[in-house]
């Protein structure tokens, strides 16, 4: 069965895409074009290595937890299996550690920037893009905001991570710049298919299904209004350290 941390590599892509624009604007903050190692914690797929690969000066290693989608790892990443609550990784190596999408699934997640943060070297940045399903805004009300709410707490997963994200940046001592980053699109029912992997009533199921017939209804159009924000955050580690 499909993991619920893990979607479809068309839809990783999809989400990918369309965070094209933040995601880039984050990483030229964060001075990707300087970094001599990049870190990727939670790679999936790893839909978005290339674009570190190409937009970083040096190496960029890719890690998750599950190895079989690091199957399609681009040869010039190094490909690492691990944990992102203890990375096999000594102190400070990296200029930059990246996530997306990750956070929200951690058990811990003031641990697991504690780690991130153990591995950035003085001056490095850690970046993140994150969404927030509490800030979720639907028109007409199609009832998927609850959907995902309660999906999500059932898996163990926080759906709220988002705003959580800088006070867990602050607390271990790097300087946080975050952004809100809303991109209003045209109704997609595509966006529906990224709850089939999560742990649905079969009432929840059949309003899934509903949403998806009404979007499809609008598709391409404003009629129908669906949007998640994303937290984009830069949080830098002092030089001083
Ligand atoms: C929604 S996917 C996002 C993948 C990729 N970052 C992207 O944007 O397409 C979440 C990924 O985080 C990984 N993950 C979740 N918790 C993890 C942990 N504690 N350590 C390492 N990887 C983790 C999952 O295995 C999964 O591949």
């Amino acid at each position: 069965m499909a993991r619920p941390d893990l979607p479809q590599i068309a839809d990783a892509r999809m989400l990918a895409d369309w965070l094209t624009g933040p995601r880039s604007r984050a990483l030229r903050r964060a001075g990707i074009g300087l970094a001599n190692s990049v870190l990727e914690v939670g790679c999936g797929h790893c839909v978005v290595t290339e674009e570190l690969l190409r937009r970083a000066r040096g190496l960029v290693v890719c890690l998750d937890r599950q190895a079989e989608p690091m199957r399609a790892a681009p040869e010039q990443a190094l490909a690492v299996c691990g944990d992102a609550h203890g990375l096999p990784f000594t102190d400070a190596v990296f200029d930059l550690v990246f996530f997306q999408n990750v956070l929200l699934w951690v058990d811990d997640i003031e641990r697991v920037i504690g780690e991130a943060c153990r591995t950035l070297r003085a001056g490095g940045a850690l970046v993140a893009l994150e969404p927030d399903y509490g800030g979720m805004m639907e028109h007409p009300d199609l009832g998927l905001r609850e959907l995902w709410l309660g999906a999500l707490q059932r898996t163990g997963a926080d759906p709220l991570a988002g705003r959580k994200l800088a006070g867990a940046c602050e607390r271990a001592g790097l300087q946080v710049w975050l952004e809100l980053a809303h991109l209003p699109q045209k109704a997609n029912h595509r966006v529906v298919r990224l709850l089939d992997d999560l742990p649905l009533q079969p009432d929840e199921r059949g309003r899934a299904y509903n949403a998806a017939a009404a979007l499809r209804e609008r598709e391409d159009s404003w009629q129908q209004f669906v949007h998640v924000p994303y937290f984009l955050l830069v949080a830098t580690k002092s030089d001083a350290d």
